[in-house]
């Protein structure tokens, strides 16, 4: 596996997102976002964890530059925090954040390394969600007034954006299972936050190009899905979740329609009164690529009745997963590099040929420090090493895959996990901050210098 595999510009970078790295959350102007309450909320998040310090990123971004700088990535993923720009979500740009990230990239272009921005990686201000959150329509159109002040900022110098990451977590997490800020729970509140999630990026997508030349995505996490047996009840049980999980945001967005089957498996929980007239031609923004992450597949069986509610899964009925196939890692995900080609085959079969990136991919695993503070980790060093192979399989089948983001730069702060998975090139020791490579980060440094 080398570099010289891949296509001439094919890009290799490293990503991160605001909250899970900054810290400071008090800093700059900031104001509150819903994970600050989410994680100060007892019993949300694994241990307590907040992001309040996470990997103090926020005062060591020079260090974080020399890490990537080390590395030796063409790009570097990162998202910026709406309330460090709004503090409360609405009006005038904060000066103090737009400057931070302005450094930031400055400081990225200074290396030769190309900033490609993610708006919203989850960290919606406080304040809006006091006025509903996704749930309300007037959010997106918040969010395309954000991202004019983003890339007015920033414009002339980002590379890539992504209005969104993950619009499936961001409703199905936050709005409808509730493990994922803000904790709200019910099956139409996914659907309803889905929606006003999928109009947002509409909306963002001509306010980015307005101000930049940049090129404009947004970032998914398809499933991906395989019938545990081959009968066609198992076949069926996939369409359905499919319709739900996955072609809810990118039909919307690429095609602009909404898969019947979508509304047809939905139909017992919503009436989809909140598509208005002239929300999907708005949607289906033209865009230069489509951002996935990949990390593991899953398989479905048919079953009989509804999942037990809460769940992410809006009117998924006559389903059920059947447990992944080990090795696992730590998030008790499998590890299945074929399941990435597969998944980059499905989308481009399905959407022709628009660019396709992998913003994320990569593996938890229980890292353990020698005395020298050296961190032996082979399992992390295959599964990036297989998981290339995946993409460059994808490429050899005529897969226009232009890029390749390792999902993470550094330990940092994983969600409802907490700090108690650890997906970095770089670990992180939390009490000193010290940052040190793992052998990962060093076998992608050897691969990205063509050694
Ligand atoms: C993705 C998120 C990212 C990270 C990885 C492990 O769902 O986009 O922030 O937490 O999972």
């Amino acid at each position: 596996m080398t570099r010289e595999g891949f296509p001439d510009g094919f890009t290799f970078g490293a990503a991160t997102a605001s909250y899970q790295i900054e810290g400071a959350v008090g800093e700059g102007g900031r104001g509150p976002s819903i994970w600050d309450t989410f994680t100060h909320t007892p019993g949300a998040v694994a241990d307590g964890a907040t992001g309040d310090v996470a990997c103090d990123h926020y005062h060591r971004f020079q260090t974080d530059l020399d890490l990537l700088a080390e590395l030796g990535v063409d790009a570097y993923r990162f998202s910026i925090a709406w309330p460090r720009i709004q503090p409360a979500g609405v009006g005038r740009a904060n000066q103090a954040g737009l400057d931070f990230y302005s450094r930031l990239v400055d400081g990225l272009l200074a290396l030769g390394i190309r900033p490609f921005v993610t708006l919203y990686h989850w960290d919606l201000p406080q304040a809006l969600e006091d006025k509903g959150g996704w749930l309300d329509r007037d959010t997106a159109f918040r969010f395309a007034d954000y991202a004019d002040l983003v890339a007015r900022e920033l414009g002339d110098r980002v590379a890539d954006w992504a209005t969104l990451n993950e619009p499936w977590c961001i409703a199905m997490l936050g709005y409808a299972s509730g493990v994922h800020a803000p904790g709200r729970r019910g099956p139409e509140g996914g659907l309803r936050a889905s929606h006003h999630l999928n109009l947002a990026h509409g909306l963002a997508v001509p306010a980015l190009r307005a101000s930049s030349a940049g090129r404009v995505g947004v970032v998914v996490n398809y499933h991906q899905f395989y019938p545990a047996t081959d009968s066609p009840d198992d076949e069926a049980a996939v369409g359905r979740v499919d319709a739900i999980g996955n072609w809810i945001y990118t039909e919307p967005m690429l095609a602009g329609r909404y898969d019947p089957l979508t509304r047809e498996v939905t139909r017992d929980v919503a009436t989809w009164d909140f598509v208005a007239d002239g929300d999907l031609a708005r949607i289906q923004a033209p865009l230069d690529f489509l951002g996935l992450n990949y990390y593991a597949p899953a398989y479905l069986a048919a079953s009989v009745g509804a999942l037990e509610a809460p769940n992410p899964w809006p009117g998924a009925v006559g389903a059920r997963w059947v447990a992944p196939r080990p090795p696992l890692t730590t998030m008790g995900w499998s590890v299945e590099p074929a399941g990435l080609t597969d998944l980059l085959v499905k989308v481009h079969a399905r959407y022709g040929d628009l660019d396709l990136v992998v913003t994320e991919n990569g593996s938890a695993f229980p890292d353990v420090v020698g005395a020298d503070g050296t961190v032996h980790d082979p399992a992390r060093v295959a599964y990036l090493r297989d998981h290339l192979e995946a993409v460059s399989a994808a490429i050899g089948r005529g897969v226009p895959v232009t890029g390749y983001y390792a999902w993470s730069l550094m330990d940092n702060f994983e969600w409802a996990f907490g700090f108690s998975q650890r997906f970095g090139l770089y670990r992180v020791d939390y009490a000193t901050q010290v940052r040190t490579p793992k052998d990962s980060a060093l076998w992608y440094q050897r691969f990205l210098s063509g050694i």
